[in-house]
């Protein structure tokens, strides 16, 4: 799907964004082994976590959904999937799922579309392993599809020095089925999203900076309700949106803002907006609130070390915002971005160049000049769905506008994003 955007002086947004994508995907896969329903309120309906979903029905959850309001019955006994679970384009759902089957004692097979066929797993298959699991792959279990064969997990002690909140999680659901406990060690800063949830569901976790210790052998039960924030991750492309139109404002409510996942905030500050937050005051697991965005000057900032964690989805948008700043932005310490649903350094570079941007490739990060002038063009999604997003926020200072190609790759983390858009920038 092609979609075209001209350019707009106005972007104005008051309203919630679509749940949180990671919560989302960790409430399915929690109820589902726990004891006791759970409702899951305020749920994300994209394809990502509805292929998540799907996994938790073939593992025997029963499932009854109203739109955002997800009622999920787990089984008496998690059921050996039948079938191969597709986890789609959804990394959060491959690298988690493959934690939590490998000391269930079932036989599952998971596989997902081309591009998450060709993302690294080794980085969740090594650590398994190491406390017991028997899991294969190709390339030795670097890739999908890969194979979780029934295996008694010992607790142990791991050191996972990727900053990766996936491959936490991952060994924290899989640590719950072994025997003894299990600490994960050389944590750096990630989202604590799984923490957080584990003790809703009633684990015993203790996280201390940069070490996590779990016990095996713990039941989850449920706590009733989930309560799904909006994601910011999806805000970010509206607050962006905002600060790059001339006369624009956004305000975004009932917002996730989990301090792993606010580095946009801190990075659109340094770059000049005006910028509001209200915390709301009985935000249950996960902190919540309101952000307010007025535009203000636009300037490159320099961004990397630990806060890159914080903010690395949000990055193809700060790209955005950066190839109409003035001066020059710098990415370093982000080389997981060539490893997301695309080398996304790359497909970061495609866009700026589609737009007659200066963009420079750097092999963790990237370098941009900032232009006042943009001629814009025609960007491929290249299937990922925040390049699409991206280029959108990017249509509002080009002068020619941008035209997107691959446009529904955003049905995977954002539907109907493209509708909110065009109303907000007045079409
Ligand atoms: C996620 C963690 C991040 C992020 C992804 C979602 C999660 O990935 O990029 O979109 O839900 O845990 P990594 O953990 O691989 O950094």
């Amino acid at each position: 799907m092609r979609l075209a955007f001209g350019p707009r002086q106005t972007f104005h947004f008051d309203g919630r964004v679509p749940g949180d994508k990671s919560v989302t995907h960790r409430a399915y896969l929690l109820a589902t082994r726990a004891r006791g329903e759970t409702m899951i309120k305020g749920a994300l309906r994209a394809k990502d976590t509805d292929a998540t979903l799907a996994v938790c029905q073939a593992l025997g959850a029963d499932v009854e959904a109203d739109g955002e309001d997800v009622r999920l019955r787990p089984p008496a006994r998690l059921q050996e999937p039948a079938r191969q679970l597709d986890c789609e384009n959804a990394g959060t759902l491959l690298r988690l799922a493959t934690g939590f089957l490998a000391g269930s004692g079932l036989f599952a097979v998971l596989t997902g579309d081309d591009s998450l066929r060709g993302r690294p797993m080794r980085r969740v298959v090594d650590p398994l392993r190491s406390l017991g699991a028997r899991i294969e792959g190709r390339g030795g279990g670097e890739f999908a599809p890969l194979a979780v064969l029934p295996a008694a997990l010992s607790g142990g002690t791991i050191s996972l020095p990727t900053p990766s909140a996936q491959v936490k999680s991952a060994l924290m659901l899989a640590a719950l089925d072994a025997a003894g406990e299990t600490v994960l060690t050389d944590l750096r800063p990630t989202r604590d999203h799984t923490e957080r949830m584990l003790r809703q569901f009633g684990a015993c976790l203790e996280a201390t900076g940069d070490a996590v210790r779990i016990a095996g052998g713990q039941q989850l039960v449920s706590p009733g309700q989930v309560d799904v924030p909006g994601d910011i991750s999806h805000a970010a492309f509206l607050l962006a949106a905002a600060v790059l139109a001339a006369d624009g404002g956004a305000r975004v409510w009932g917002l996730g803002l989990n301090p792993g996942r606010t580095g946009v905030l801190a990075v659109l500050r340094r770059m000049g907006a005006q910028i509001e937050t209200v915390t709301d005051k009985d935000a249950a697991a996960e902190p919540t609130g309101e952000v307010q965005v007025r535009p203000g000057g636009l300037t490159g900032v320099d961004i990397g070390g630990d806060e890159v964690p914080s903010l690395i989805d949000e990055l193809p948008v700060i790209a955005a915002l950066a190839l109409c700043a003035q001066g020059v932005t710098t990415v370093r310490g982000a080389g997981e971005l060539r490893v997301k649903e695309t080398d996304r350094i790359a497909a970061l570079g495609r866009m700026a160049e589609a737009v007659g941007g200066d963009f420079e490739e750097l092999p963790d990060g990237f370098r941009i000049h900032g232009r006042e002038h943009l001629g814009g063009g025609r960007v491929d999604s290249q299937g990922d769905h925040r390049i699409a997003m991206a280029a959108a926020v990017l249509s509002l200072r080009c002068e020619q506008g941008v035209e997107i190609d691959g446009a529904e790759a955003a049905g995977v983390s954002f539907p109907g994003f493209f509708d909110l858009f065009a109303a907000a920038s007045g079409r």
